[in-house]
């Protein structure tokens, strides 16, 4: 059998290291196989799923509950284990238990998990840096928006927690700063999830050129809204941190563009259209579907012209893998039995449909959006998981952890003519 891939380009598939897949204990919003089918048809390839589920991945008996979960993965994944305040004792054992990495939630979001304090903090990075993994941000101060919340209900007004008027930047510009000084005291290594604000950009760079081991991320929503949608959207767009103003998408693009902010992910933070839609914009679930969409979405910039093919694959694959200590297993072109691939076609023209997405969230602030470039196949080591923009059958339970291929011998690097005559022929499936 033949697969035409004239006038296709091939890319590594996109590496997501910050998605939500709610199993266990959410799934009337997601669960890992409609998760991961969501990812196959976004041309991504290996998803880092985030803790906030119920239970929380708190112990290594949470980690193995959410491995089992993980069994119906069509592509890719490594599992986040939870750094907060009241299991600190357990951090030792995710790591031999096989996390392959930790969020810390510095401000309260979904899920509801106590943040640590900056001592609890301090002993859970000296537990994980001798491992190397890295511990992602919710960079958010919950001391100030606590302040903040108790000040405004004392007014007698509603206290939105994390409504845009009620929640400077200054909650993030304070974390990334405290979180660059624990990485340097401690030696552990860590990246700011979520970069919503210009405001969190200095603390990023300063903390990069005085040699701290951290990455940022931002996502499409930083990027392609603003203050400006919420009368438009209204509670659909809340997330968090929100979308803010315009000129901070500018400069957050800015600093995709010139390496301060690493790479993108999207925060796929599904909900229900029940849940997301409400009169009062705080009281709506945060977060939306992005697993599905990052990629059309950041492909109709390249196809303007505004960011070149490879510097998108650098923020989507090459970027991720580096720094989730994955590279170069992953994050680049590889054959066989190794190669994860989005094969795109840049002039295909496509509209955001929340109808239309694979995950069980169905509503998106994207409704509508036009796109240009797609992935129209999408290959998890060598099987197809996406052909023609439809799954494939039987590859529920193809994706494995991270870290039990990571024992599989690297490939050697090879030009993507190679690629593409040894897909056609090295029994790719
Ligand atoms: C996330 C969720 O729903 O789990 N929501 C969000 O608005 N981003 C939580 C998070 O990433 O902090
Ligand atoms: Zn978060
Ligand atoms: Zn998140």
């Amino acid at each position: 059998e033949v697969v035409d891939v004239t006038g296709l380009h091939l890319i590594p598939g996109a590496i997501d290291t910050h998605v939500h897949f709610r199993e266990p204990g959410y799934t009337h919003k997601e669960d890992w196989e409609t998760g991961t089918k969501a990812a196959a048809m976004g041309g991504v390839t290996t998803v880092f799923e985030m803790p906030n589920t119920n239970p929380p991945t708190r112990s290594v008996t949470e980690l193995r509950q959410k491995q089992d979960c993980a069994k119906k993965a069509s592509v890719d994944f490594g599992i986040y284990g939870l750094l907060a305040e009241d299991n600190i004792d357990e951090l030792q054992g995710l790591i031999d238990g096989g996390v392959n990495a930790f969020k810390c939630f510095m401000g309260n979001t979904f899920g509801n998990l106590p943040s640590p304090s900056t001592g609890a903090m301090l002993e859970g990075f000296e537990i994980v840096a001798p491992s190397g993994l890295r511990i992602s941000l919710h960079a958010e101060t919950a001391s100030i928006m606590a302040w903040r919340q108790a000040r405004l209900d004392a007014a007698g007004r509603h206290a939105p927690l994390d409504h845009i008027a009620a929640r400077p930047e200054v909650v993030a510009i304070e974390a990334v700063a405290r979180a660059a000084i624990l990485s340097e005291w401690t030696g552990a290594r860590v990246h700011v999830l979520h970069i919503s604000s210009a405001g969190e950009l200095r603390p990023l760079a300063e903390a990069k050129a005085r040699g701290v081991d951290i990455t940022g991320e931002t996502c499409p929503c930083y990027l392609f809204l603003t203050t400006e949608d919420y009368d438009r959207l209204g509670s659909v767009i809340r997330v968090n941190p929100p979308v803010r103003e315009p000129k901070d998408a500018k400069a957050i693009w800015e600093a995709l563009q010139t390496g301060v902010v690493d790479m993108i992910a999207t925060d796929h933070a599904p909900h229900t259209p029940e849940e997301k839609h409400n009169d009062i914009i705080w009281k709506a679930d945060c977060g939306f579907p992005g697993v599905e969409t990052q990629m059309p979405l950041m492909l109709t910039e390249v196809a303007a012209g505004r960011m070149s093919l490879e510097h998108y694959v650098k923020i989507s694959s090459a970027n991720p893998a580096r720094s989730f200590g994955m590279y170069p297993m992953k994050g680049r072109i590889a054959v066989g039995a190794h190669a994860d691939i989005a094969a795109v076609d840049m002039a295909r023209e496509e509209v955001i449909r929340a109808e239309n997405l694979h995950s069980l969230g169905k509503i998106t602030p994207f409704e509508g959006r036009k796109t240009v470039g797609a992935p129209v196949h999408t290959l998890v080591r060598g099987r197809f998981v996406q052909r023609d923009r439809m799954l494939c059958p039987g590859m529920v339970g193809h994706g494995r952890q991270v870290t039990d291929i990571q024992s599989m011998p690297t490939p050697e690097p090879k030009n993507v003519d190679q690629t593409l005559a040894t897909l056609l022929t090295e029994g790719v499936t």
